[in-house]
């Protein structure tokens, strides 16, 4: 999907999202927020943070930036936050693949039911690795393609509604890996029938420049 898209599907999904993608996706994102072990104090980013559900799961303690790049997703974000009193959140409209926080700036990084909806998510975790601290982890709740099954068969012929789903049905872990180098250290099935997957990988940045300036 292009950022047309992605704005356009956001825009016509935004009313009724909590309803349909609230309760039953949210154990993935309560396992996300649980696997991060967050001290006070650490700084998290969420990106594709839509109407904020995992909003009201972190500590006070913790600084949290949610950052969306759709206005009406955002807006029911903010509402939660006022709603809530979540003093601890602060949310920005931006686009994850090009975002304006400096290098390292925060501990940890996640992307929940994002990946697949992005642009171009080798540049969406790409951003992400570059503005999480060297050492930090990153965390990505998604679906991803099992070729070898007939789940992944069927997932193959509605890859072209991908546009109208506003998903790719058919994502690929393994060119995520590739194209990123992420370095996934737990990969955990999450939610109905453990058909999503939440990863956390290490943000091993200089041993990255290592491989890199050795090749
Ligand atoms: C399926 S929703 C997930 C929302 C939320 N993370 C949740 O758990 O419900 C995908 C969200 O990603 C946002 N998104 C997609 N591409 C983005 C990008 N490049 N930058 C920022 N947000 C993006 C969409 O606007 C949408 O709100």
């Amino acid at each position: 999907m292009d950022l047309n898209a992605v704005l356009k599907t956001y825009r016509r999904y935004a009313s009724g999202y909590d309803l349909y993608f609230g309760a039953l996706f949210q154990p993935g994102r309560r396992a996300v927020i649980e696997r991060m072990h967050c001290r006070s104090g650490d700084r998290v980013l969420e990106v594709g943070v839509g109407t904020g559900l995992s909003l009201p799961l972190y500590m006070p303690t913790v600084r949290v930036m949610g950052i969306d790049v759709s206005p009406e997703m955002l807006a029911r974000a903010q509402a939660r936050q006022r709603r809530l009193g979540l003093e601890h959140v602060t949310l920005r409209c931006m686009d994850a693949e090009h975002t304006d926080f400096p290098d390292d700036s925060f501990d940890k990084v996640a992307a929940m039911y994002v990946v697949s909806v992005a642009p171009d998510p080798g540049r969406l975790v790409k951003e992400m690795r570059r503005v999480c601290k060297p050492n930090g982890e990153l965390y990505i709740l998604n679906h991803f393609h099992h070729a070898d099954t007939v789940i992944g068969m069927l997932e193959c012929l509605t890859a072209p509604l991908s546009q109208l789903m506003g998903f790719h049905p058919d994502f690929s872990l393994d060119r995520l890996v590739r194209e990123t180098n992420l370095e996934i250290v737990e990969k955990t099935p999450v939610n109905l029938f453990g058909y999503w997957t939440l990863l956390r990988a290490h943000n091993d940045k200089a041993a990255r420049s290592v491989r890199a300036g050795a090749g």
